[in-house]
């Protein structure tokens, strides 16, 4: 069955919003395989964020990320990869769907558009690599 890597950022865990997050995945219909509250090491954000490195957002976006503990989750079930991103909605969370996790629970945060809640997978290559950063153990 497919997996997919869902990280609950520093604002979600921060705004108390782990169970309102998680409660989507699985009313959706998907199965949380994995689950762990950490902090992110630099070497773990360096590796998830490797295809974005030298992006002007990229050193806000790995600043933000180590501000706080963030949930790191696996989530499976079919088509879960394009489940969870359509679940998230759009990455601005201004403009993401109503409906949407971003939609419906980020706001704009001014330049802070990194501040959107989720991050998930974007393809089945993507969700292997990045469960192995999160996931090392297996
Ligand atoms: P992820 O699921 O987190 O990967 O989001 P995404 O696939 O919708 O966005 P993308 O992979 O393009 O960017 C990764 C993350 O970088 C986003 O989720 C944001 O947190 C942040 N980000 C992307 N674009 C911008 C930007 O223009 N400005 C800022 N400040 N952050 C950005
Ligand atoms: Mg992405």
């Amino acid at each position: 069955t497919e997996r997919t890597l869902v990280l609950v950022k520093p604002d979600g865990v921060e705004r108390g919003l782990i169970g309102a997050i998680i409660a989507r995945i699985e009313t959706k219909g998907y199965t949380v395989e994995r689950l762990e509250l950490l902090r992110a090491t630099p070497e773990q954000l360096a590796a998830h964020y490797a295809e974005h490195e030298g992006k002007p957002f990229y050193p806000p976006l790995v600043e933000f990320m180590s501000e706080g503990p963030l949930v790191a989750l696996v989530a499976s079930g079919h088509g879960v990869i394009q489940g969870f991103r359509s679940l998230a909605g759009t990455t601005d969370p201004t403009t993401a769907a109503p409906g949407t996790i971003r939609g419906d629970l980020g706001r704009d945060w001014g330049l802070n558009v990194q501040k959107n809640l989720v991050h998930g997978s974007d393809s089945e290559e993507s969700a292997a690599r990045e469960i192995a950063i999160w996931f090392p153990e297996g």
